[in-house]
């Protein structure tokens, strides 16, 4: 065999793997016990983490329904203090009494289960950028040295949502429904984020930073060999602002003060966390906190991951964001040039070509003055 068409195996494997259109989820069907080396990870540190108490913050009082909704007064500011400490301190916190009522994120999880455990599940398989649904085994699967232990199923839903039969059947109705709540609810953060920032309400809204919402359903079944696989690879999001359900299994782990810190499952609460667009705006008073999930030999996890960034269209494509006049001045001057979001994501992915994996990158390094 010649050098060359050795070097090409590897590729070979995951061309095979991708044109099962099954993911991960087909491997673990297939019964295998050992992961092929493309899913193989040399893992550096150790994987334990530390049960640290993660922020919480009781939406209770600001969003709609029971007592002083929306209103303001002492409830509202104590919610605003809670939230700019946490994303000051953590770049990350949980929330409970959102609105978002516990049977709609029970359905939610259930739903995208279920496709992902569905034969049809095969007819979605795309990396087709322009699709706004697509089904997927690592988006970057050519591109990285070592994959993930997870599937995705895409849904682009604002600005422009697709026609209800652009989405899998299985979870049509709920997909809607989850996101007009998480939108309403990520509207509902970015007014007290923009307060947290002592700018007006609608600042973070205005500059369009909740137009464009994506959602990542995430399906990592259980793995054959946990302690060489990783089923969410260490990154930051490249987003403003993600909203996080996950099920009861765990495995999530944040990065804070130079510990991995676990991030246990709460029934009905939500987790919220500061992508690295938010940190650029906000001049780094709000950090990106880096995250990954540990594959686990239990399963299978679902979580869903919304994604709050700008309108990908034309207009807001060009737009350009740098940290806002407000929060600058002699004594604070700008800490990163401007980007428009398209730019900062493809130089997120370049990065991640060229150097062959997602962790211990910072894209956002490269925005810095
Ligand atoms: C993500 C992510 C975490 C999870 O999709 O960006 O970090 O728990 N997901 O699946
Ligand atoms: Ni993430």
């Amino acid at each position: 065999m010649s050098a060359t068409s050795t070097a090409l195996r590897p590729d070979e494997d995951r061309k095979l793997f991708d044109d099962t259109k099954l993911g991960v989820k087909g491997l673990y069907d297939s019964g295998v016990s050992k992961l092929p080396s493309f899913l193989t990870h040399a893992r550096k540190s150790s994987a334990d983490g530390v049960d640290l108490a993660i922020p919480t913050v009781d939406l209770g009082a600001v969003v709609g329904g029971g007592g002083g909704g929306g209103g303001g007064g002492d409830l509202r500011r104590r919610v605003v203090e809670g939230v700019r400490s946490a994303c000051e301190g953590w770049g990350l916190f949980q929330v409970v009494n959102h609105g978002i009522p516990e049977g709609v994120l029970e359905e939610m999880i259930g739903g995208v289960r279920g496709f992902h455990e569905s034969e049809s599940r095969r007819d979605w398989y795309s990396r087709d950028k322009r699709r706004k649904v697509m089904y997927f085994s690592n988006f970057t699967l050519f591109n990285i040295a070592a994959a993930d232990w997870r599937d995705t199923l895409i849904c682009e839903m604002a600005p422009s949502p697709p026609e209800p039969q652009e989405l899998p059947e299985l979870c049509r109705d709920i997909v809607i429904e989850f996101s007009k709540r998480v939108h309403d609810l990520g509207f509902t953060l970015l007014e007290l984020l923009s307060e947290a920032l002592d700018l007006k309400p609608n600042h973070l809204k205005d500059m369009h930073c909740g137009e464009g919402l994506l959602l990542l359903c995430q399906y990592y079944p259980p793995c054959p060999e946990p302690e060489q696989a990783m089923a969410c690879n260490t990154h930051n999001d490249g987003d403003f602002l993600t909203i996080l359900l996950q099920d009861q299994l765990g495995g999530l782990q944040f990065r804070h003060e130079d510990q991995w810190v676990n991030v246990l499952p709460q029934k009905g609460a939500l987790l919220v966390n500061i992508g690295d667009l938010m940190q650029l705006i906000s001049n780094d008073k709000f950090k990106s906190a880096s995250h990954r999930v540990l594959a686990k030999a239990a399963g299978p996890r679902v979580s869903i991951a919304s994604f709050f960034r700008t309108n990908f269209g034309i207009e807001q494509a060009t737009k350009l964001y740098g940290p806002i006049e407000e929060l600058v001045s002699e004594e604070n001057p700008p800490l990163y040039r401007e980007t428009t979001a398209p730019g900062y994501l493809s130089s997120y992915h370049a990065k991640v070509c060229q150097e062959n994996r997602l962790d211990a990158i910072s894209p956002l390094a490269s925005f810095r003055l």
